[in-house]
């Protein structure tokens, strides 16, 4: 997500300091950015000239302090892990500046609890792009406890400015994407698990009966079913309401290890380098 972000920002003029601890995190993130640079080249969209000052405004960093210091944003997309969203909220409280504005892409955690971790509690905001960040023109923007209107003001207006759709939604499980998104995924594998139909057979109703361009499944297996899991137990435990409960099937394949695109295994299985998949041995009638 990171290197989607930091592509979106430059793009639309703005400076860059991509960071990360590992600089191999780094590599790959400059070559995917110069991989979607050239697809949005081969289409026209943008010229080779174009391309040059895209990459030329991302800086690559692996020092968290030496990036964000003269910086009025950061936009925060490490590992949807709780400890180490807490932790980097921390340090950044030290090392930006008063003004600086602070935004989590996270697609779960509350943004009350990681603004809880700094001195400025209404500059500490949600900006949750969605994959592929340079394609998908949805921005659910977040407003914690004590995020203020002016920072909110400011946000909805630099989305803009990304040629992007912000939305502004408050600080509750799951926002609206995934309180309204993961309950449908569970509510798939459910019929799944129960024997309603079958992993293409569900997928298709949704796709070709409600349009949507890919099925609830396949969905699950992209996000990455430990993804899901994750999120959907924020949900189940952020309302404390069994209708969030996982199906015990998700849990199953969480344990497995079969997450989904990434594994090669999920409810289809994927080979590296292929757009093909077919539905996975387990679940073959
Ligand atoms: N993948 C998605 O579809 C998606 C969609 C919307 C939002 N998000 C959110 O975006 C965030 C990132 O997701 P991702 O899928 O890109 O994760 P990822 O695990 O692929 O990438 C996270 C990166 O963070 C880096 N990192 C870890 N600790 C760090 C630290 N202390 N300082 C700096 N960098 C650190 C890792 O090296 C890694 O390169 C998460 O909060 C996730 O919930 C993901």
């Amino acid at each position: 997500m990171g290197n989607g972000i930091a592509h979106v920002f430059a793009q639309n003029g703005y400076n860059v300091n991509l960071i990360d601890v590992s600089e191999e995190a780094l590599a790959r993130a400059l070559k995917t950015i110069n991989k979607n640079l050239d697809r949005q080249v081969s289409k026209e969209l943008i010229n080779e000239t174009e391309k040059a000052e895209i990459l030329a405004r991302i800086t690559t960093v692996s020092n968290l302090q030496n990036g964000v210091a003269d910086r009025e944003l950061v936009v925060e997309a490490a590992t949807e892990n709780l400890d180490l969203k807490l932790k980097i909220f921390g340090d950044l409280d030290k090392f930006t500046d008063s003004n600086c504005i602070l935004a989590s892409n996270t697609s779960s955690i509350s943004i009350t609890q990681i603004a809880s971790v700094t001195s400025k509690h209404d500059k500490v905001i949600g900006m949750h792009f969605m994959n592929p960040v340079p394609v998908m023109k949805l921005v659910e923007i977040i407003r914690g406890y004590s995020t203020s209107d002016e920072v909110t003001e400011k946000i909805m207006t630099l989305s803009k400015s990304l040629k992007k759709v912000p939305v502004e939604v408050n600080d509750y499980p799951g926002f609206v994407a995934n309180r309204i998104l993961m309950p449908m995924i569970n509510e798939a594998i459910y019929a799944l698990y129960e024997g309603v139909a079958g992993v293409e057979e569900i997928d298709t109703v949704m796709k070709l009966g409600m349009a949507h361009p890919m099925g609830p499944l396949q969905l699950a297996d992209f996000i990455g079913l430990d993804v899901c899991l994750a999120i959907l137990n924020v949900l189940y435990d952020g309302f404390g309401n069994p209708k969030y409960a996982p199906c015990p099937l998700l849990v199953n394949m969480v344990r497995s290890g079969n997450l989904g695109a990434k594994t090669g295994q999920g409810f289809y299985t994927y080979t590296p380098g292929s757009k093909d998949k077919e539905v996975s041995a387990s679940f073959k009638k």
